[in-house]
């Protein structure tokens, strides 16, 4: 990388981990092994991986709430490492968190308890209750700023817990699993309201999240962890659309095109007979933006081709998903193959099945 490259990562690294670790006492094993990470300012990076894997550790790093057995957390260059309480108090006002249970005062109205951090840091009350008002507009929430919690639904609750994680202005907003308690409908509100504050005031956002789902709507990368490790890392088209790790796979499953089971019951290896047709993935991974052109896959596999199975979704921009086909022809499988590169990523032969009649 040249120097100038260089320059410009540098300036657009907001966080950065280096050799992290944290082994709890007492524990058997390390929660983080070492990891290196870099999160961009303004992104909206995601962190996915099975219970256990260290997603909340890490995050919790991030402001100190967790403080690391070894390495170093860098914000804009700096070590927070070094901070004493009152860089730790000024830190955790930078860093604003929200959590899967809302941690809402049950006997404090919504406005007392996003007031409730500005009273703590010692704000008069005109200006808390000017910067109370603004925050409600903010989340929405401005018609409900007298009622008690329990009078709120959950999107509603997580709306008071943004507003209250937002009082300090902070420039990195945490979320550990901000929408697995929500139905559908009230995560994919509180998803456009993150995207909405991650471009209006131009936050870093950090989320762990355990909804692929998630990922896929507001990330534009994504870590996965396993055992403390990291296993896989990068955008998130690439991550989805072809993941390289075991363990990213698992966690998307449901997310993949598998083979339905009257077809698997169905498969050959070798050609039998006279009449067979090659089994054939096209798997578009969005690593070339290309687009599945069903003309040119006729043009190109002759008429006898039939569409079987599979899905294309889109992820930044990018089509991806797996194609299956049945190719009616007696060429030899690689000389297909060989000419189906032109349609797709990937393309593989997965056996044989009575053609079409
Ligand atoms: N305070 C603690 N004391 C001891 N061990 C802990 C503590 N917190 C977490 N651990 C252990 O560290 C490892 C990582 O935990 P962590 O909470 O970071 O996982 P996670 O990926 O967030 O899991 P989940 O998806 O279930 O929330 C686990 O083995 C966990 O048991
Ligand atoms: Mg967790």
């Amino acid at each position: 990388m040249g120097r100038y490259a260089a320059d410009i990562e540098q300036a657009a690294t907001h966080i950065r981990l280096e050799a992290l670790c944290k082994t709890y006492p007492g524990a058997p094993e390390q929660a983080l092994a070492n990891i290196n990470l870099n999160i961009q300012r303004g992104e909206i990076f995601g962190i996915i991986g099975r219970s256990g894997a260290g997603k909340s550790s890490l995050l919790r790093t991030l402001n100190r709430l967790e403080q690391p057995s070894g390495g170093r957390v860098l914000i804009d260059g700096v070590d927070i490492g070094d901070y004493d309480e009152d860089l730790l108090v000024e830190l955790r006002r930078r860093v604003g968190m929200i959590f899967q249970h809302f941690n809402l005062m049950s006997a404090k109205t919504v406005r007392e308890n996003v007031a409730l951090p500005l009273k703590v840091a010692g704000w008069r009350p005109g200006e808390i209750e000017r910067r109370v008002d603004q925050l409600l507009d903010l989340v929405g929430l401005a018609e409900k700023r007298d009622v008690y919690p329990a009078q709120l639904s959950g999107g509603q609750k997580q709306r008071v817990g943004i507003a209250r994680a937002l009082v300090h202005d902070p420039e990195i907003l945490l979320c550990d699993e901000a929408t697995s308690a929500l139905d559908p409908e009230s995560t994919q509100a509180i998803l456009a309201l993150l995207r909405d504050i991650n471009r209006r005031l131009g936050l870093t956002i950090v989320l762990i999240t355990h909804e692929m789902e998630v990922i896929h709507e507001i990330c534009q990368r994504v870590v996965v962890l396993e055992r403390g490790r990291v296993v896989e890392e990068g955008p998130v088209w690439r991550v989805f659309g072809d993941p390289r790790h075991e363990v990213t796979r698992t966690l998307l499953g449901t997310r993949q095109h598998d083979l339905p089971e009257d077809l698997i019951g169905r498969i050959r290896q070798k050609p039998n007979g006279e009449h067979s047709a090659l089994l054939l993935d096209l798997h578009f991974t969005g690593a070339s933006l290309r687009e599945p052109d069903l003309s040119a896959i006729a043009r190109t596999l002759g008429t006898g081709t039939r569409l079987l199975h599979g899905g294309i979704d889109r992820i930044q921009g990018r089509a991806q998903g797996h194609l299956l086909l049945s190719v009616d022809s007696r060429e030899p499988e690689a000389a297909i193959i060989e000419r189906a590169r032109e349609l797709a990523d990937k393309v593989g032969g997965l056996g044989y099945v009575a053609a079409a009649r």
